[in-house]
């Protein structure tokens, strides 16, 4: 019979409606974002129990490859995968979401020891879980509602696992700029690595530098839950730091930056006007943004390039017919 822990920071834990100031992480970061000269707020702070069910519809649009193509490359290769990670292995997965896409990893795996998921939205994450926690009866499983760009202290290694790999799909490493992008692989390989272990490593998703009109349909999908995702963010600032934006005075904007190869989506203002939460007063001018997200896009060699600076050797990579998204299994040396 396996265990299912829930382990829950304080700062992650959901807040109630609230009309005073609260010194949440979410409320600090609001407030300097909004106060900067380009406004922006954090991609993380989309995911809210709302913004989460949100963003598994995102998943199920036509117009989103990102998902069914990642889970095809996981389908298609499972074998080979599961034979270079190997037995008596906890599954640590970073941003698990939904925790759909770990199932083909677990069950392709020989005897996974356990399974270790970490996300942000922390109710949505342990609603997702518990049918794993039934079917996967063998595995011992610990969730972490918390956030992984913040010192976040896991549960011991299992005594039963050789060693940790990490999993991290969707993409999500694209939602960091190169630099926290390098700064995440560092602590990743921090976290997964411990005293005597061998065979650790990242399997991670990537998504690949690709021709724009098609990146373009997937950041604004025809039925607009996209639009949707992005301005819930509003929603969550009204609800939890008593602002009143006027969710109708802002338009989602999405669009590829060729230069940097990536996606950045932003919430323009459609009018003059000014802005409470808190009891503090923001300022937008017409067309001034709010930028909410970057999705930066790789080349297979300019991903591996960053893991290897990160300490990681690129050891095996999968991708679609049409060169759309990728799959890296990145080892680490033993301990
Ligand atoms: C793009 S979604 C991917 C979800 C899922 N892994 C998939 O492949 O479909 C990003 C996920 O990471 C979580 N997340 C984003 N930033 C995070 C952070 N800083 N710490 C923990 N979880 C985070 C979100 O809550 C969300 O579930």
């Amino acid at each position: 019979m396996n265990t299912l822990a829930i382990l829950w920071p304080r700062e992650e834990r959901p807040v109630p409606q609230s009309t005073e100031w609260r010194p949440t992480r979410f409320g600090r970061d609001v407030h300097a974002g909004l106060r900067a000269a380009a406004k922006a707020i954090p991609a993380k702070y989309f995911y809210d129990s709302h913004g989460s069910a949100l963003f598994e519809q995102i998943c199920r649009l036509p117009e989103y490859y990102p998902t069914r193509t990642e889970r095809k490359i996981l389908r298609d290769n499972a074998r080979e995968i599961a034979a270079i990670i190997g037995a008596d292995v906890e599954v640590v997965e970073f941003g698990a979401g939904a925790a759909e896409k770990v199932r083909l990893l677990l069950d392709a795996l020989p005897r996974p020891a356990g399974y270790l998921p970490i996300d942000i939205s922390g109710p949505h994450l342990t609603e997702a879980v518990a049918p794993l926690a039934r079917h996967y009866p063998d595995v011992t499983i610990r969730v972490v509602a918390g956030d992984f760009t913040q010192a976040l202290p896991l549960p011991a290694p299992l005594p039963q696992a050789r060693c940790r790999v990490g999993f991290f799909p969707g993409s999500t490493i694209g939602n960091f700029t190169p630099d926290e992008a390098l700064a995440f692989l560092r602590n990743a390989a921090a976290m997964l690595r411990s005293e005597g272990s061998q065979g650790a490593g990242l399997l991670i998703g990537v998504d690949l530098v690709k021709d724009p009109a098609l990146l373009h349909a997937a950041y604004n999908d025809s039925a607009g839950v996209t639009a949707a995702f992005n301005l819930n963010l509003l929603q969550r600032i009204n609800r939890e730091l008593n602002g009143d934006f006027d969710l109708g005075a802002f338009d989602h904007y999405a669009f590829y930056q060729p230069t940097q190869h990536r996606i950045e989506m932003h919430l323009v203002s459609r009018r003059a006007q000014t802005v409470t939460l808190c009891n503090q007063r923001y300022s937008f001018a017409a067309g001034e943004s709010i930028h909410t997200e970057n999705s930066y896009k790789y080349t297979p060699a300019s991903f591996r390039q960053l893991a290897e600076k990160a300490g990681f050797r690129p050891a095996a990579m999968w991708t679609d017919d049409d060169s759309l998204f990728s799959l890296h299994w990145l080892a680490l040396p033993d301990a």
